[in-house]
């Protein structure tokens, strides 16, 4: 590694373990894009995905939440020549409630879904969170089925999906598919890859082949049996983007399409884009367990603000949007475009108050972690079985 690299990944650390930027600084996601080789989710790919399915782009495509991608335009090129493809994503359950930025991959995955009219498969690393963040075996599986149920209340369609958790499902076809991928990647190529080290057990080393698997079709012989041409869709988060880049290798080498990947950037910790959304403090993030009164506590105290320290100076300089948290998350959650575009004009010349600001994000994340909550309450043990259920979806690409 040349001196000038190894300044770099001090600099800025992006896996699937450590998501930190340079000392005080945000996230460089153009860097980040040519460190990984992804690209750029372009404008032309937007306005194609709203031609070939009708229906118009999500917000986090419109505002750029989503913005890199790995061969997208394949999937989309096979779905304009009649071809379907399936999508896959999941949850690592290290935790028993979600705070917001864990929601954005599966709303923007149930859109997808929508969109395209699409089976999905979900899983649930529960073996994953029990390596990595020293759970029990039981305690891992019962985070995994209290994560299924947020999963669920996002909305997917239980005739299209189908979410598992490793733990319950490795075997068989899938673990056939692990073994096929274990054998062509070397040691040295994941400690390349995720930075391994001789102490780490050897459970971590053999992790990424069970996280790589689920992009091929015959790990689900109950789904798509006979279909091993099928093409798959990853929305992710990019720290996922190792994983992945991993599977694309072998890929090819035993007989599968390289998944296609959509990646989004990270949702900011309230505290600004510079710091971290951490478990441990519970006011660097909106948890969708939290009451109206503590959405509206978190966001006054806790909400980096860039508006002026004095009216005065508010009134005649305006709020630097570039650092204000309030603008951030209203960017993500506001789906009004010309509501924001209004409160952004309003509070970068002054006109509108950090205050007010406020105000209207938390009636924004109120009504959404309310939606939620209920949506989830909804979600019986029953239900949770149905979409675990090893079963074939008839009309899953109707
Ligand atoms: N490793 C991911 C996490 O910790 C979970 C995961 C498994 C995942 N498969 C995935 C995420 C596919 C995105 C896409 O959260």
């Amino acid at each position: 590694m040349g001196e000038e690299e190894l300044e770099q990944e001090q600099e800025q650390v992006v896996n699937p373990w450590e998501v930190s930027a340079k000392d005080g600084g945000k996230i460089d996601y153009d860097k980040l894009i040519d460190k990984f080789g992804c690209q750029r989710l372009d404008q032309s790919l937007i306005d194609r995905v709203h031609r070939l399915t009708g229906s118009p782009p999500h917000v986090f495509l419109r505002r750029g939440v989503f913005f890199a991608h790995r061969d997208f335009n394949e999937i989309l090129d096979a779905y304009e020549g009649g071809k379907k493809f399936y999508l896959y994503t999941g949850r690592g359950p290290s935790s028993q409630s979600l705070h917001l930025g864990h929601l954005i991959p599966f709303m923007f995955t149930k859109y997808l879904q929508e969109a395209f009219k699409v089976p999905l498969v979900i899983q649930l690393t529960d073996d994953e969170k029990c390596m990595w963040k020293n759970l029990s075996v039981e305690e891992s599986k019962r985070l995994a089925r209290e994560n299924a149920r947020d999963i669920i209340a996002c909305g997917f369609d239980i005739t299209r999906t189908f979410i598992f958790q490793d733990f319950e499902y490795v075997g068989g076809s899938f673990y056939n598919n692990m073994v096929k991928v274990e054998k062509c990647v070397t040691y040295n190529k994941v400690v390349g890859i995720f930075g391994f080290s001789g102490e780490d057990h050897i459970g971590k080393v053999s992790f990424p082949a069970v996280q790589a698997v689920p992009s091929f079709p015959s790990s689900f012989p109950h789904l798509f049996s006979g279909k091993d041409d099928l093409r798959c869709l990853i929305p992710c988060a990019i720290d996922q983007d190792p994983y992945f880049r991993m599977t694309r290798d072998v890929a090819p080498r035993i007989g599968y399409h390289k998944p296609s990947l959509i990646e989004s950037s990270f949702f900011p910790a309230l505290q600004g884009e510079t710091g971290k959304m951490s478990a441990s403090d519970p006011n660097s993030a909106i948890y969708v367990t939290d009451s109206a009164k503590e959405i509206k506590n978190k966001i006054n105290k806790h909400a980096f603000s860039g508006g002026q320290d004095s009216l005065e100076k508010h009134r005649k300089y305006g709020a630097n949007l570039e650092v204000d948290i309030p603008i951030k998350y209203l960017n993500f959650f506001l789906e009004d475009d010309d509501e924001l575009e209004h409160i952004k004009k309003e509070y970068a010349a002054g006109r509108m108050l950090t205050g007010e600001a406020k105000k209207r994000l938390a009636e924004v994340l109120t009504e959404l972690v309310e939606r939620h909550r209920l949506a989830r309450s909804a979600v019986t043990d029953e239900m949770v079985d149905a979409f675990m259920a090893v079963r074939p979806l008839p009309n899953m690409f109707d």
